[in-house]
């Protein structure tokens, strides 16, 4: 395997954290990381590890000129109920700092004459459906149905797909100098929980904060309501989706945008989950208007048959092995239950 540069941004989120871990194992791989933060203990050493703002052009430069990357993994982003709060800044973060980086991938590749991957994690806030009737109505959506986003997150994240594929498909058609050759790929990620970290700012965050919770034995008020269903994924599934989207081959892509999941769950069934696992975890439901609406706007599943037929997506975790195997094992761990 020929060596490669890698560059994580939001390297300190969950994702980021998740995905320092799998891709440094990798003796070819140099890997460099930028987040506001630190990185955590266990991680520091594995990478070069930049502490900044994306929106700091001179960080940003001094990047692009000690390195040249083959990939860029863009994962920082203010999260959708941030982003309510502050959509201006959500605007900044989530769609400047992604052209910044395109233009990074877009010079890079044209002076190495060979392709920059730019990943790209999207998300089911894309999806906005007008109502609950027609949520309960749709089984699962396609990549191309209900593309009618109602935060700002979820704008921002479908502006972005399209900019990616544009800077990959048209970027500087008409003019005469070098090709780009930024091959920008999407995944439009379902809530996602892990069980090392929590998340902070999402709207889906009530699942995994209520599984938290419980192990914690703290009394937990879940901000939407108990029939509350959209997708999920575990987040080694999520890190290995990512990975074998990067790796496929070109020619098997019939797009640059696929749908990923493993499985929909209600609000309520992490309730009983939380229940049957932790006995005595205090759970209730107490909906906040503004963060149920969201999540009333997003799909109860998608389908992600695109991604099983191009690249032979699958899930590891079904719903059991993801609560077994994966959630309850290690959650008693980190709490030493
Ligand atoms: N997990 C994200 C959020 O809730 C959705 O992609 O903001």
């Amino acid at each position: 395997m020929p060596n490669r540069t890698v560059l994580i941004t939001g390297a300190s989120g969950e994702i980021g954290q998740a995905l320092i871990k799998s891709l440094s194992g990798n003796e070819f791989t140099t890997l460099v990381t930028v987040d506001l933060k630190e990185l955590p203990e266990e991680l520091s050493g594995k990478s070069k590890h930049f502490v900044g703002n994306l929106l700091n052009k001179d960080l940003l430069s001094g990047l692009e000129e000690e390195y040249n990357f083959n990939m860029i993994y863009h994962l920082a982003a203010v999260l959708s109920t941030t982003a309510e709060h502050d959509p201006l800044l959500a605007h900044q973060v989530n769609t400047c700092s992604t052209i910044d980086l395109l233009e990074i991938a877009a010079r890079q590749s044209r002076e190495q004459s060979q392709p920059v991957k730019f990943l790209f994690p999207s998300s089911i806030a894309v999806y906005g459906l007008p109502d609950l009737k027609t949520k309960n109505r749709i089984t699962t959506i396609k990549e191309s149905e209900w593309t009618n986003p109602t935060t700002m997150y979820g704008c921002s994240k479908l502006y972005c797909e399209k900019v990616g594929n544009y800077y990959s498909e048209y970027y500087h058609q008409l003019a005469d100098t070098e090709p780009v050759r930024l091959d920008f790929r999407a995944l439009r990620f379902p809530g996602i929980i892990s069980a090392f970290t929590i998340p902070s700012g999402g709207t889906s965050d009530f699942g995994p904060e209520m599984i938290h919770y419980a192990a914690q034995g703290k009394p937990y008020d879940c901000f939407v309501r108990e029939d509350v269903r959209i997708p999920f994924m575990v987040m080694p599934d999520a890190v290995r989706s990512l990975e074998l989207l990067a790796e496929a081959p070109m020619e098997n892509l019939q797009t640059r945008i696929y749908n990923v999941t493993s499985f929909s769950f209600s609000a309520q069934d992490f309730k009983d989950l939380a229940q049957n696992s932790f006995p005595g975890s205090e759970i209730y439901f107490k909906p906040d208007p503004k963060r149920q609406a969201i999540v009333d706007s997003w799909p109860a599943d998608v389908d992600d048959s695109a991604a099983r037929n191009d690249w032979n997506w699958q899930p590891e975790y079904n719903l059991q092995d993801a609560c077994q195997e994966y959630l309850l094992k290690n959650i008693s761990n980190l709490y030493n239950l």
